[in-house]
């Protein structure tokens, strides 16, 4: 939510800047901005409410040229304080304007601090909680002990902060430094040969260093064209830890895909192949960081998932195996509800928070409220080093790589996949299931891959019928047993991505509510389960499906090759290979993927950016 981009070197800074928003706008497309120091104590600041697209369209207007300068930073905003018009956007700046600021996060205390400013005569610009810290920091700069210092007045202003933030700070008079801060929100340096660079995620100067340095809770970077200090809220040194992004330019590049989304679902059989590398060796399923004892796994006696959008339907998803595995109780849980509804929550009981981003707000909290009553919280995460797994007792990572579409696609599987992970490491550590029995399931979750890759060159007949039913007014969805989170997912990804009605339903509640929805026409996307794993469920399915096409739906059925006996209820079959009865999820959620992005495109949407959506959403 947000993406922030600072750096000093020997490049022009407006073309580094720019770069690095091109990388970081999917974290936020509400509007635009950057400033840039030309070294000579000018700070030239050009802000544009829209996609950076709008921005850069207004800096041909006005001459790139008017922005020289190897030290700058750039912003793009997902809004939260004020309307995404260019009053609000960022970078703001106080009323001398030589001090300028881009923030991601919330100032929670930012009413008071605004009424300070206006009581002392601070005239706002604009309505958000960021211009308070450009004027604080302004005022810090030129009075009291911290007068002339820049790095003491923005850590002092951060000590008056309240909330979640990330702050980028420049000041005219020292162009060749920038000062950022963090306080659960990410920041992360990225150290080059004479420049250096701060960002909201190393996405933004991949493309110029792969070495980088993540900034813990409450701290301060000083970069300038030689180095970069780490500093806490009161000036004393700190220590930060210095990483080597394992990923490179590539992956977060469209490659020749017309869209991130499309090449995302395209990546899944690999991110599926590296989230499961290495985590089964002689014989025993192994965790990542796990700060969490043999013992205390064994005492486990209940599991809590929590976690937010397609995050939390992949716990969905993992509440039938976990528990079909370890007989423990799983409740899985919307991370904002969580938190608020005094959970009971013990030292026996086991948390796992399940982000791509690792920085969702919501999770973050409820992570925190967790510990807090002494529970032990397991991370299942896709960034290396974010808050959620920083203070977590253990983690996973998924391996699927950088995921930059907002929808969530190879990350949801992979999620799925170390969900199944901690499910088996569960079932071992407390002897549910034999030694064979956990190498089976792992051979069976290796196979997957390759099923997948097989739904993958089977799509174009999804994308056709997307195609077809684009005009549709609405679209349900239905699934018993791990089909329903699947409905609920395909539910999800197509209201994200078509702005279309969608609802995923539990087949059978169909009759208890939704078949009054059920009219002439109206596409219903049915997700089958395997005629042979689970027979019953199997002919339910087929009666709702009977139901729903005798009152004049149009069926569109996900079913497993060859299951005959589904064929003559579907007005479009959609074969997935055959899978145990637990991994269908991560076959036929492929094709409610591939189905949305058709749609999406067919009706004109950007497919990467929704609209109102982010992809890191850092606010509660
Ligand atoms: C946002 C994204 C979703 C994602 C959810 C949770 O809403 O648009 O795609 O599933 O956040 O994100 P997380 O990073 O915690 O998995």
């Amino acid at each position: 939510m947000c993406g922030i981009v600072g750096y000093v070197g020997h490049r022009p800074a407006l073309d580094v800047v720019l770069g690095g928003l091109r990388r970081m706008e999917y974290r936020g497309y509400d509007s635009a901005g950057v400033a840039v120091l030309d070294g000579a104590g000018a700070l030239t600041v050009e802000r544009k409410a829209g996609r950076l697209a709008n921005l850069e369209a207004r800096l041909d207007e006005v001459g790139r040229g008017h922005f020289g300068g190897t030290a700058g930073m750039g912003h793009t905003r997902w809004a939260t304080h004020g309307a995404p018009v260019d009053r609000n956007s960022h970078p703001h700046r106080d009323a001398s304007q030589r001090v300028a600021v881009v923030h991601n996060g919330i100032i929670e205390n930012f009413a008071a601090l605004r009424a300070e400013l206006e009581a002392d005569g601070v005239e706002m610009a604009s309505d958000t909680d960021t211009e308070t810290a450009a004027h604080l920091v302004a005022r810090a700069y030129t009075e009291g002990d911290t007068k002339g210092d820049l790095t003491a007045s923005v850590a002092a202003v951060c000590r008056r902060l309240e909330g979640a933030f990330t702050l980028v700070v420049t000041h005219a008079d020292h162009p060749d430094t920038i000062v950022a801060a963090r306080r659960s929100s990410p920041l992360v340096v990225g150290v080059g040969e004479g420049e250096h660079f701060v960002a909201s995620d190393v996405a933004a100067f991949i493309e110029h260093t792969r070495e980088a340095v993540e900034l813990g809770q409450d701290q301060l970077v000083v970069i300038t064209r030689e180095g970069y200090e780490v500093l806490d809220f009161h000036g004393d040194a700190a220590q930060a830890k210095p990483f080597t992004v394992d990923w490179d330019l590539s992956a977060a590049e469209k490659g020749g895909h017309e869209y991130f989304m499309l090449k995302e679902i395209e990546e899944q059989p690999e991110a599926l192949a590296n989230t499961l590398r290495g985590h089964f060796e002689s014989g025993r399923i192994i965790l990542d960081e796990q700060r969490i004892s043999d013992q205390d796994l064994r005492d486990v006696d209940k599991v809590f998932v929590v976690a937010c959008g397609s995050a939390y339907h992949s716990g969905l998803v993992a509440k039938y195996a976990i528990e079909h595995w370890t007989r423990l109780p799983v409740e899985v849980e919307l991370a904002s509800e969580f938190r608020y509804r005094d959970p009971v929550l013990d030292r026996d009981t086991l948390v796992v928070a399940v982000s791509q981003s690792g920085e969702t707000a919501d999770t973050l909290e409820a992570v925190r409220h967790a510990r807090e009553q002494k529970a032990r919280v397991l991370a299942v995460c896709n960034t290396n080093g974010a808050q959620i797994p920083r203070e977590s007792d253990a983690v996973l990572y998924t391996h699927a790589g950088p995921e930059i579409g907002v929808a969530s696609t190879k990350a949801f599987l992979a999620q799925i996949a170390a969900n199944y992970l901690v499910g088996l490491a569960l079932a071992q550590a407390r002897g549910t299931k034999y030694p064979d029995e956990v190498a089976r399931e792992y051979a069976e979750l290796e196979a997957m891959p390759a099923a997948v890759q097989k739904v993958l060159s089977t799509v174009e007949q999804v994308r056709d019928l997307g195609r077809r039913i684009a005009d549709s007014k609405a679209i349900l969805f239905l699934g018993r047993h791990v089909g329903f989170p699947v409905a609920l997912e395909g539910a999800l990804k197509l209201k994200e991505l078509a702005y279309m009605h969608a609802e995923g339903f539990a087949a059978g509640e169909l009759k208890h509510g939704p078949i009054a929805l059920i009219e002439e026409g109206l596409p219903v996307v049915v997700v089958m389960p395997s005629p042979k794993g689970r027979a019953v469920l199997h002919s339910k399915l087929v009666s709702n499906i009977s139901e729903i096409q005798a009152r004049g739906a149009r069926t569109i059925v996900i079913a497993e090759e060859g299951d005959e006996t589904v064929r003559p209820f579907a007005d479009e079959l959609i074969e997935v290979p055959a899978v145990p009865t637990l991994l269908q999820p991560l076959v036929s959620t492929v094709p409610l993927q591939v189905l949305a992005a058709e749609i999406a495109r067919a009706r004109g949407y950007d497919v990467d950016k929704p609209r109102n959506l982010a992809k890191s959403v850092t606010v509660e």
